[in-house]
């Protein structure tokens, strides 16, 4: 569950709005943001390339005939939300969102515009949480768990420490979906600038938000079992790009990727 909405200290969802250019956030999160910023500039550039993987990869799935999502890790809204995505091909997509933030609960009533034809919840609870998302009403009465869904994981996974055990919980959702689902990860990555990013995660860390930056290796595993869709997990700007990008792969400093459940 979320703690309570405490506008003093900084929070991932808040810290990310503001580095999208968004209005819901704090003087605490503006704060925590510049001084990211001024630890590693490029900072700035992957939220707004994530949201465009973020774009390209639920169109894809939903043009692929998946018709029920699960986005762990929100976000404030940020249009195109998923469900919007998902339901411009498919107006009858089910979408259930999750988040740990308060913030997003409060907009949850403005996010969950679904289509007529289609459905949106929300589950106000952390992705370590995983299986208490799986039983919770609004996965319940949303979505259909004999029939695949694509499970979401959009820069989420770098805040969730390894003491978290984040794979067994990806491994747990996964396996709790029948064949045919798909699970989509992007992650921030140190692999390109380590030091620039050593000196963003001090900061984020000593704001009091976690920061566990992973390698291709390391985000590559959370695959693990599923059939890879091309061309795998790799830096965001070359999944499948519609559009040559200003950025190059260390400013972006995301690794992404589907798979899909045999
Ligand atoms: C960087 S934002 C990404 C938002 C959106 N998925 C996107 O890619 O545009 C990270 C989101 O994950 C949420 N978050 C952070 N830790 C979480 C946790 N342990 N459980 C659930 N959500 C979490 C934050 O509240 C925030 O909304």
């Amino acid at each position: 569950m979320t703690e309570p909405l405490d506008s003093g200290r900084p929070h991932p969802a808040r810290v990310y709005d503001y580095l999208l250019g968004g209005k819901d956030n704090f003087a605490a999160d503006r704060a925590a943001a510049e001084q990211g910023l001024q630890a590693n500039p490029n900072a700035a550039t992957a939220p707004r390339e994530n949201r465009a993987f973020l774009r390209r990869t639920v169109r894809f799935l939903a043009e692929s005939g998946v018709r029920q999502f699960l986005d762990i890790g929100t976000g404030l809204p940020t249009s195109p939300n998923t469900h919007e995505i998902a339901q411009a091909v498919n107006p009858a997509a089910r979408i259930v969102y999750a988040d740990n933030d308060p913030l997003v609960l409060a907009h949850a009533r403005a996010l969950l515009t679904s289509a007529p034809e289609g459905r949106t919840a929300y589950v106000d609870a952390a992705f370590q949480e995983g299986e208490r998302i799986l039983d919770s009403p609004g996965v319940r009465d949303t979505l259909d768990l004999t029939e695949p869904v694509a499970l979401l994981l959009f820069a989420v996974l770098h805040f969730i420490e390894d003491a978290d055990d984040p794979y067994g919980t990806v491994a747990r959702l996964m396996d709790a979906l029948p064949g045919g689902s798909y699970l989509v990860v992007s992650h921030i990555t140190a692999d390109h600038d380590p030091e620039g990013w050593a000196r963003f995660t001090a900061v984020m860390r000593r704001q009091g938000m976690a920061s566990r930056l992973r390698s291709l290796d390391e985000v590559a595993r959370f695959f693990t079992g599923l059939d890879p869709v091309a061309p795998g997990v790799v830096p965001i700007l070359r999944w499948r790009p519609e559009a040559d990008s200003p950025f190059t792969d260390t400013q972006v400093a995301l690794y992404g990727g589907v798979g899909r459940k045999p």
